[in-house]
């Protein structure tokens, strides 16, 4: 991923080389740090919403490499010319509350003065050496289970056209801001989970394509099992899709098969980029039904098992 002259160290977990969702650094036999952090511009309206969007998206890489996250620092970029100092408080406010669901410390941060706001945080997380779940670890025969339902992407698409349905939003908003902690702690729990990673920019095509990079394995998706927003089919079908879908669709096409049964329309939403998306993650089959029904007990209702690894044929991924 990176040809920076690096430093190697042996405590390195996981590094820059690997096309992970953060850092992992282990500090005694029993220990290790996991770091990460994420910001980006306002994906909605609201200040206090968009603070509590930021800060679970950047909890989930944590949540995604086995961890719990511990403490944040705010990265702030703020108009202070242009934009009323209330709005930040807003944003930070609905950050906080996040970090406190998520049993976070907010230890510090910076903020810098900006034409274009900018809101997030970066995250140190703790993981037992031996229990950092990787992208890269899917077995053969493994299933795969998504947490959230997809369509964030479109609804922002649709919001920005001016023809999204009030209902969607709301939909859209509400998955964005749930955290992934409960669907961590299941997955960190669920015995034979060989591989895991959330959902974010690529959509689950591109995150599932890291799964099996540079392995000898590949991916049968039940394209009809993939939970979705049920109103962005309508918006799919008509062609209001973010710039990034086709660009995510472009980059992963060449090993992945979309067979003639899965419609166009679902087929795009497997490509559509994600804030704050759900877990993607690999469990041998027999852990799978349990799996499925402690997620749906906790409330994750929208989880379910999404495809599986496969030997043949290696290195693509075949839509059904
Ligand atoms: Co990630
Ligand atoms: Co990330």
């Amino acid at each position: 991923m990176c040809d920076f002259p690096l430093i190697s160290d042996p405590n390195l977990i996981v590094g820059m080389e690997h096309s992970e969702d953060a850092g992992v650094y282990k500090l005694r036999e029993d220990l290790a740090i996991i770091q990460t952090l994420d910001f980006f511009t306002p994906i909605v309206d609201d200040p206090y919403t968009y603070g509590q969007i930021a800060v679970t998206n950047a909890l989930s890489d944590v949540y995604a490499m086995g961890g719990k996250p511990l403490t944040a620092m705010n990265i702030v970029c703020f108009p202070l010319k242009t934009m009323d100092i209330s709005i930040l408080r807003q944003i930070l406010l609905g950050g906080l509350d996040k970090m406190h669901e998520a049993g976070v410390l907010l230890v510090g941060g910076h903020s810098v003065e900006d034409p274009e706001l900018k809101y997030g945080i970066s995250v140190t997380g703790i993981v037992h050496p031996e229990k950092v779940l990787l992208n890269s670890g899917a077995l053969p025969g493994d299933l795969l289970i998504l947490t959230k339902a997809l369509g964030t992407g479109i609804v922002s698409t649709a919001i920005k056209a001016g023809i999204a349905d009030p209902s969607l939003v709301d939909q859209s908003v509400a998955c964005m801001a749930t955290l992934n902690k409960i669907a961590g702690e299941i997955v960190q729990t669920t015995p034979s989970v060989h591989a895991c990673t959330d959902i974010t920019g690529f959509g689950l095509l591109g995150h599932a394509a890291e799964m099996i990079e540079r392995r000898d394995i590949g991916i049968r998706v039940f394209s009809d099992k993939v939970p979705f927003f049920p109103k962005i089919r309508g918006l799919a079908e008509m062609g209001v899709l973010p710039a990034g879908l086709y660009r995510n669709k472009d980059f992963r096409m060449p090993l992945i098969d979309i067979s003639p049964g899965c419609p166009e329309w679902r087929s795009d939403i497997l490509f559509d980029p994600q804030t704050s998306g759900g877990l993607l993650f690999a469990l041998a089959s027999d852990q799978g039904a349990t799996c499925l029904a402690r997620l749906h007990d906790a409330g994750i209702t929208e989880a379910a098992i999404i495809g599986e690894v496969v030997t043949s044929p290696p290195g693509r991924i075949v839509v059904e």
